[in-house]
């Protein structure tokens, strides 16, 4: 699977249903970052955002990333919103388990998201309940920010754990990806790739898209 997913986060925001609208026909998941000022340094969009998403997008797949600190405290507040896909940090809480389950009972696919730097080793254990894992490329907070070589050596090793213990969980790989190496992100294993900035970053972002998708293969 080769999908390329838009984030909102580098959209105008005084013009976000518009520029929803300007990529839609090319979209089918559409990422959603929720930033608290905590977990990283930045404060982005509340649940009545997502609900209004939901209302004038009813068939967009809203994949919301947490990046929040004490995750199961609204979590659930996205779900009832309407957020699709949900994913929250290992390094936020010791109980990975317990809130996947908790979206999974909601009917919702339930994520696990990794800094950089942090180490597959912890997602081991959870790999039997993720629907999907989302690596990071960039530390989390901000668009506009370069890819982590490093990242893609990360893509391939948990490429190849997912073959290894044969387990079929969706590979998502967030930040700094664009035309120069969205080719590589895939070939490394990645199954959706985030695209904030070089999708609303600067020009029309539907021709953005729709070149990525071609450089992506
Ligand atoms: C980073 C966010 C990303 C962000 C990616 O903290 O999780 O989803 O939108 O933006 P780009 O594609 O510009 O790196
Ligand atoms: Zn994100």
């Amino acid at each position: 699977m080769r999908k390329i997913a838009p984030s909102i986060l580098s959209a105008d925001p005084l013009r976000l249903k518009e520029e929803i609208e300007n990529v839609a026909s090319e979209t089918e998941i559409l990422h959603v970052d929720i930033m608290d000022g905590h977990f990283v340094p930045n404060l982005t969009f509340g649940p009545h955002f997502v609900k209004g998403m939901r209302k004038e997008f009813p068939s967009l797949t809203l994949d919301v990333h947490l990046m929040v600190d004490r995750p199961e405290v609204i979590m659930e507040w996205y779900i009832d919103s309407g957020a699709d896909w949900v994913s929250f940090p290992v390094e936020a809480t010791p109980h990975h388990n317990r809130y996947l389950m908790r979206i999974k009972e909601r009917g919702k696919k339930a994520g696990l998201a990794l800094n950089p730097t942090t180490s597959l080793c912890l997602l081991e254990p959870s790999l039997p309940y993720v629907d999907f894992v989302l690596l990071l490329t960039v530390n989390p907070g901000f668009g506009g920010q370069r890819f982590i070589d490093e990242g893609l050596q990360k893509i391939e090793s948990l490429a190849g754990i997912r073959k290894e213990e044969e387990k079929s969980f969706l590979i998502e790989v967030d930040g700094g990806v664009r035309k120069e190496n969205i080719k590589q992100v895939f070939d490394a294993g990645a199954d959706i790739a985030i695209a904030g900035s070089s999708v609303f970053g600067s020009g029309d972002s539907l021709s953005n898209l729709l070149k990525l998708k071609e450089t992506a293969g």
